[in-house]
């Protein structure tokens, strides 16, 4: 059986000492967790976070990186950087960097199919907003993404991606899609990978559900069938509360 995962996204919070204190408080609470626990920290944090999580079930990855190998790309970061000092996994395409900072889905393409050459997880995410939902075009737009970042991936590589759905509406709101809302999105996301990858590998991906996740709505979510874990932002920000959310699964 697929095991179940949670990542938290830490996105810019959290100092050197900071990581430090969290990691080592959090690892006794988790150490026969039944979900792979990861933790997507700030680039500043990777080597503290991978040392305190040595001996530890806790997988430490980065919140982003650049398509090119290496170049004149200011404050940028290459995969091999980051896999050099132990980051195992990448989120690829958060809607902050969509929005925030203007990446379209060609660009994500460049990095995930980077990441899978440089042996980086990516954590691909994908998510309609609001009015996007409203007009009924989740399905059209998930669509959409999953083809755009993905193309060109080949069956092999594609079978190492782990994808994340958050509904953009989702995020940092405290509105979570419900349990039914987010299954129908996540079965509909299965679907299209199987059309890409087939069916054996769409089923053996973890579709992780991202927005406003909480120790208290946690374990509804994990009833449904085709949400295989959480990606947490603001809820992996207190050991209490992460700890609590992975014990859900
Ligand atoms: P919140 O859990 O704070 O809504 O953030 C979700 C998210 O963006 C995780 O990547």
């Amino acid at each position: 059986m697929k095991k179940s995962m949670v990542i938290g996204n830490w996105k810019m919070y959290k100092t050197v000492s900071e990581t430090v204190a969290f990691i080592k408080e959090l690892a006794p609470l988790v150490e026969n967790s039944n979900a792979e626990v990861c933790l997507a920290v700030p680039f500043t944090s990777i080597t503290a976070a991978v040392e305190a999580a040595k001996d530890t079930n806790i997988v430490i990855g980065a919140q982003n990186m650049n398509d090119a190998s290496e170049g004149a790309f200011t404050g940028e970061i290459a995969a091999i950087m980051l896999k050099e000092i132990g980051a195992e996994f990448v989120l690829l395409g958060h809607s902050e960097r969509r929005t925030l900072f203007h990446e379209t889905d060609p660009y994500i393409n460049r990095k995930v199919i980077k990441a899978l050459e440089d042996d980086l997880t990516p954590v691909l995410c994908i998510g309609e907003t609001a009015a996007e939902r409203e007009e009924n075009k989740t399905e059209e737009v998930l669509q959409r993404q999953l083809e755009e970042c993905l193309s060109g991936v080949g069956e092999e590589p594609a079978s190492k991606l782990v994808i994340a759905y958050e509904p953009v509406w989702a995020i940092g709101t405290g509105k979570t899609a419900t349990p039914q809302m987010a299954e129908e999105a996540h079965a509909f996301i299965r679907k299209c990978l199987t059309k890409q990858f087939g069916k054996k590998i769409a089923q053996g991906l973890s579709i992780l559900y991202g927005g406003s996740v909480k120790p208290d709505n946690m374990a509804a979510l994990m009833q449904e069938k085709n949400i295989d874990g959480a990606l947490v932002g603001g809820a992996s920000l207190q050991v209490k509360n992460f700890s609590a959310i992975i014990q859900c699964c």
